[in-house]
């Protein structure tokens, strides 16, 4: 029974939860970060937490061709039906839900959620997930909030960050949710993709280290990290 991270580059990322894999903000095309591509990806269960173009990505062509649920938001979900994609499982922010993977709630972001064509998105989110009696808690595109504190209560073995600074936290605001958080792991995402998101990592890394109890998992693109 194992839990494996592996991260494609800038937010794309799938949870491996004994053998189900969940496919997170799957962003192929157009990716320069990507380590593969959208038609060779495997998903059981797409999870998109807002509607910007590089989270949505190519969610709906993956969803069409493995068959996977897609779960998001309610207005998301509403518009993957739109685009007849057939399995879909809406949820909002607090609620969460007993998947056969685990039980998954969608936490608070401080963010857009736009879809690429305009549509309304509803309120961008983040995932918390209980699996295999691991909380894993993927932060997804956010600046900083207080309540992450809340959210540390429930005791993280592994938080996803971004660090990318411009469109969600940067370095500094990222080390500040390190401590509210307080997960045994964390993994930092959302940066490098692009030179208005590139950060000194390993710089970060140190830090978390220093001043933190956490353990920094710095992945390359494609790279994988068990639990
Ligand atoms: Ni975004
Ligand atoms: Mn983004």
């Amino acid at each position: 029974m194992t839990i494996t991270h592996t991260w494609f580059g800038h937010a794309t990322q799938m949870l491996d939860v004994n053998g189900t894999k969940l496919l997170i903000d799957p962003f192929f095309s157009g990716n320069p970060a990507a380590t593969t591509t959208a038609d060779k990806v495997q998903a059981d269960y797409i999870l998109v937490s807002h509607g910007h173009g590089d989270h949505v990505g190519d969610a709906v062509a993956i969803a069409k061709r493995t068959g996977a649920t897609v779960i998001a938001n309610f207005e998301i979900i509403n518009w993957f039906e739109g685009k007849g994609v057939a399995k879909a499982h809406a949820q909002h922010i607090g609620g969460g839900y007993h998947h056969p993977f685990g039980y998954l709630k969608l936490t608070q972001a401080m963010h857009g959620s736009a879809l690429p064509d305009g549509s309304y998105g509803g309120n961008p989110a983040g995932f918390l997930l209980t699996a295999d009696g691991k909380k894993i808690y993927l932060a997804c595109d956010t600046g900083l909030f207080g309540d992450m504190r809340l959210i540390g209560e429930e005791g993280l073995d592994l938080a996803v960050l971004p660090i990318g600074d411009n469109y969600t936290m940067g370095p500094d605001d990222a080390l500040r949710a390190v401590k509210l958080l307080q997960p045994k792991h964390v993994i930092p995402v959302h940066y490098d993709t692009w030179g208005l998101i590139a950060q000194d990592v390993q710089a970060w890394a140190k830090r978390v280290s220093a001043e933190t109890s956490a353990q920094v998992h710095v992945s390359k693109p494609g790279q994988s990290f068990t639990l």
